[in-house]
């Protein structure tokens, strides 16, 4: 959710800021701004809706030259969508230009106080207030960092904010409180964004920036201060992929090079994670094992399809470990008030390491002296950097907001964990875990093998098109890959979708099945034969009422042929890695029926990649 971009150098400001905009789209936004210095003055355009609509404007409204600058894309919280709305917001005098990500919680007592000061708000939106507070605080120091900072200190909520002083030309000033942001450092040029791909085509070196930080960048330097402005530490890092893994690579969508890029994101979680013996070695595994041997209860918690990871993981750590395993979304859990203590382990699944109701639900049970391990795909993001212990996944950069194949290698790191914690406890021996290992070691073939035999689920997508209504079914680890079948034609399609648990069928969803209604059907295992002969069962129920079932099954199983309008094939794995292949042709079936209906497949509609606001 919303993009910053803030840049000093000797490269058009407008330029790279746009560049930075347009790699950070992904986020989702409704409307884009930028604001430039030049010669004592700012200049500043915006627009609602696409960053197409904000060049048109810059096309006829030209921008004087400069190379300080700070762009937006905003997605709303506080007023509509529209021009007014759009960020950069100014002070009165067009002075101090400020965009903003996060919700300034206090915002409406501020602005009845600049209001009665005799500030005039020009638009409906939280963020504004900051830039006559900071304003104001010029008048009392002629340091715009000092300025800043003491404008955070009366700020409550959640805020990333980068501003500009058209009387400081040559520096941008950005503070981060509970929203990401990230600095980048050039040669003679420094950048400001939400995320390192705002800034990836210049440079891949990065600085973390920590919780009620302020920055200060000019072209040749970095300066990085807590609110108060005492000096703190900085943690730089190299980003491991570059520009090319942010780009489409010919691909029409995001979503299609993500999804074709699932082997490599599995085989890239899997690699170094054991030695030639076999044993698991988790390198960011900062628990020791006393402490892991201590747990005696597994809470995950995660938003969207991350939870679905979670609930994937559920069946396998608590078959692995023996250890109970609860799976509970992100906003509901410090709502509830959990039973935590210092034997819980808070696992925290996030592909961008900054969802807010992630992140808080991280604090929370922390605050309660549960361990808290984070596994993530985004280095140097807020909820790895706030856990005890992280995994990482190594799916490269995902910038579709629906997300594949960081769902897939969340899945891997799971596996991962139960493995570690079993090996830990010495409830598995050595050679059952090699073996789990190898297993999970073939699947990128397996995938690889789904994605070469699209073509199929794709020609069923154009034939289900015009569907209004589909339904998943699953049992088993199928129940969280129906959940997130649906989730995804939801999210991309805009169809009507609902996942469910095959065995509750006849408690409710039996009831909207009729005339060539298209339910898919996740197929367990052959090796689950219980479970295989009840599924059976459900595909002729929901047949006998009319459906049309699309049935997903191993290889070698017959059984339901004769109940299935439509076969897609999966290769035989076993049964706890179902989820690793069976996801996959739900995934291109979703993308190709959103791209047939002629929606944006990356950015579907009122959806943000990264959620960060609660
Ligand atoms: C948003 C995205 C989803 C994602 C979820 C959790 O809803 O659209 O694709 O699964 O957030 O995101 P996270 O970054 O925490 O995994």
């Amino acid at each position: 959710m919303c993009g910053i971009v803030g840049y000093v150098g000797h490269r058009p400001a407008l330029d790279v800021v746009m560049a930075g905009l347009r790699r950070l789209e992904y986020r989702g936004y409704d409307s884009g701004g930028i604001a430039l210095v030049h010669d004592g003055q700012m200049a500043s355009a915006k627009k609602a809706g696409k960053l197409a609509n904000l060049a048109a404007v810059l096309a006829e409204q030209e921008l004087p030259a400069s190379s300080t600058g700070i762009g937006h894309t905003r997605w709303a919280t506080h007023g509509a969508p529209n021009d007014r709305n759009a960020h950069p917001h100014l002070d009165d005098e067009g002075r101090i230009a400020v965009v903003h990500n996060g919700i300034i919680e206090n915002f409406a007592t501020l602005r009845d106080e600049l209001e009665r000061a005799g500030h005039e708000m020009l638009s409906e939106t939280d963020t504004e207030v900051v830039a006559h507070l900071v304003r104001d605080e010029l008048e009392k120091t002629p340091d715009l960092s000092d300025a800043v900072r003491a404008a955070c200190r009366r700020l409550e909520g959640a805020f990333t904010l980068v501003i500009a002083d058209a009387q400081r030309p040559d520096v941008v000033v950005g503070a981060r409180r509970n929203s990401p942001l990230v600095v980048g450092r050039g040669e003679g040029e420094n950048f400001l964004g939400s995320d390192v791909s705002a800034f990836i085509e210049y440079t891949r070196e990065a600085i973390e920036l920590g919780q009620d930080q302020v920055v200060t960048i000019t072209p040749g330097s970095i300066d990085v201060t807590d609110f108060h402005g005492d000096p703190v530490q900085v943690t730089p890092y190299h980003v491991d992929w570059d520009v090319s893994a942010a780009e489409k690579g010919g691909y029409d969508w995001f979503m299609l090079k993500e999804i074709d890029e699932q082997p490599q994101a599995v085989a890239d979680t899997l690699l170094g994670r054991h030695t030639p013996e076999g044993r698991l070695q988790l390198d960011e595994m900062r628990l020791s094992d006393d402490e892991l041997r201590d747990i005696d209860k597994i809470i995950v918690v995660a938003c969207g399809t991350a939870a679905y990871a979670g609930h994937v993981a559920k069946y396998a750590i608590e078959h692995w470990t023996r250890i109970p395993c609860e799976v509970e979304l992100a906003s509901e859990f410090r709502y509830r008030d959990p039973i935590l203590d210092r034997s819980t382990l808070v696992v925290a699944i996030s592909q961008s390491g900054e969802t807010m109701d992630t992140l808080q639900a991280i604090r929370y049970a922390r605050q309660q002296r549960a361990r808290v391990l984070s596994i993530c795909n985004t280095n140097g993001s807020t909820i790895p950097r706030e856990s005890d212990a992280v995994i990482y996944t190594h799916a490269g950069p995902e910038i579709a907001v629906a997300s594949t194949k960081g769902f897939l290698a969340q899945v891997v790191a799971c596996y991962l964990l139960g493995l570690y914690l079993a090996q830990i406890k010495g409830i598995k021996y050595g050679d059952e875990i090699a073996a789990i290992i190898a297993a999970l070691e073939k699947i990128p073939a397996g995938i690889q093998r789904l994605l070469d035999e699209g073509d199929q689920v794709r020609k069923l997508a154009a034939e289900l098109a015009d569907s209004r209504s589909v339904l998943f079914l699953g049992r088993h680890v199928g129940y969280p890959v129906a959940l997130e079948g649906a989730l995804k034609l939801k999210e991309l399609a805009y169809i009507h979708a609902e996942g469910f648990a095959a065995g509750e069928l006849k408690h409710g969803p039996i009831a909207v099945v009729g005339d060539g209604i298209p339910v898919f059907v996740v197929v367990p295992p052959r090796a689950r034969d219980q479970l295989q002969e009840k599924i059976v069962s459900n595909i002729q129920e929901v047949r006998a009422r009319g459906a049309r079932t699309i049935v997903l099954v191993e290889d070698g199983d017959d059984d339901v042929v004769p109940y299935a309008d439509h076969v897609i094939r999966l290769p035989q794995v076993p049964t706890l890695l179902q989820p690793l292949v069976a996801t996959v042709p739900l995934q291109i079936f979703a993308c190709e029926l959103a791209d047939q209906l002629g929606h944006d497949v990356d950015q579907p509609r009122n959806l943000a990649k990264s959620v960060t606001v609660e």
